[in-house]
């Protein structure tokens, strides 16, 4: 918004309204509370915690570890989590068939704290790189990523999440047309409450780097997902993804990365006023992470601002592996 206020130094000076506390609070624009957060998760097979040792404090959980997160996350008002899954060699094959399987470790750690927690609302990804052989988010077939065939298992894997008590489902793999795929599939079954956050604008980004090596898909990973993530280059494209995904049925829409594409989350937010999320993903928590383990920035406020910029641009909310320390710092604790 243009200032039209004519505003000129001497008679205006803005540091006025910034010389102490309780005036610095009246003029703040933005609020970053805990409601805002939700946090990512990763679970193993394995007993007990696992370090990621590229993503500095950040463990793979086993089931029970993941209930007591759970625990705590909720003690701590956070309103969500997102489950991912770390998949051994053995448990991936061509046609990421584990995704369907209803006994799988994401379908077992989300009715374990269901169970255990049920107020808590519980995120599962749908995509296909957490079980593929190949490291990709959809079937392969001669170098190509098959759109409508990877959908039909898209279905399969919602539903499964969803029985096991999932709340929202998110599909991350940047098929077309599979949220509206999706709804169908979950409408027919009666799961007509079930809520869709769209990855609707995701990017083919290196920043993912950390993440990949977390689900166990680094190694897997053949050739790069170009063909169905965005091109970092793009910006209108974002704002087709995100039309398409409304008109198929999402209930909301995520940008990601988060703070390399804040634009994105502004423009989004701006353009379609619906509830819009940014993902600060694997890479920005381990740059971050990193830093500060270092003892490069400090760690509470840099925590703070890189969430803050993310309310600032517009987004209702934020997945962030932060989530834990930032909602520490925001009870005071
Ligand atoms: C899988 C998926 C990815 C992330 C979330 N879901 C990685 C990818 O697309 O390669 C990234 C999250 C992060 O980096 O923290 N479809």
């Amino acid at each position: 918004m243009t200032n039209r206020s004519n505003a000129q130094y001497p008679t205006t000076r803005l540091r006025r309204n910034r010389r102490t506390d309780w005036s610095r609070r009246l003029i703040s624009e933005n609020q970053l509370s805990v409601d805002d957060l939700i946090w990512p998760i990763f679970v193993h097979e394995a007993d007990g915690i696992e370090p990621i040792s590229t993503m500095p404090k950040v463990n793979r959980l086993s089931i029970p570890e993941a209930v007591k997160a759970a625990k705590e996350a909720y003690a701590l008002g956070i309103p969500a989590m997102a489950l991912f899954p770390y998949s051994p060699a053995e448990k991936r094959d061509e046609m990421g068939s584990e995704a369907i399987n209803p006994d799988n470790l994401v379908c077992r750690a989300v009715a374990a704290i269901k169970e255990a927690v049920p107020d808590i609302g519980i995120m599962c990804d749908v995509a296909l790189d957490p079980y593929t052989s190949h490291g990709h988010d959809g079937l392969l077939e001669n170098g190509t990523i098959l759109n409508d065939a990877t959908i039909e298992v898209l279905i399969e894997q919602s539903l499964r999440q969803v029985e096991a008590g999932c709340d929202i489902i998110a599909p991350s793999d940047m098929m077309d047309g599979r949220i509206g795929a999706i709804r169908g599939g979950l409408d027919k079954a009666g799961h007509t409450d079930t809520q869709i956050m769209a990855y609707a604008a995701k990017y083919a980004s290196a920043f993912y780097g950390p993440f990949r090596d977390a689900i166990g898909s680094t190694s897997a990973l053949k050739g790069d997902k170009r063909t169905y993530q965005m091109d970092p280059a793009n910006t209108d494209e974002a704002i087709r993804e995100v039309a398409l995904d409304l008109a198929e049925g999402a209930d909301m829409v995520m940008v990601k990365p988060g703070m390399p594409y804040l634009d994105i989350v502004a423009r989004v937010k701006n353009h379609f006023h619906v509830p819009t999320y940014a993902y600060q993903v694997s890479g920005e928590y381990s740059m971050i992470a990193g830093a500060i383990e270092n003892g490069w920035m400090d760690r509470d406020r840099v925590i703070i601002e890189s969430l803050m910029a993310f309310k600032r641009a517009g987004a209702d909310g934020v997945l962030t592996y932060f989530a834990i320390d930032a909602a520490r710092l925001l009870n005071n604790e």
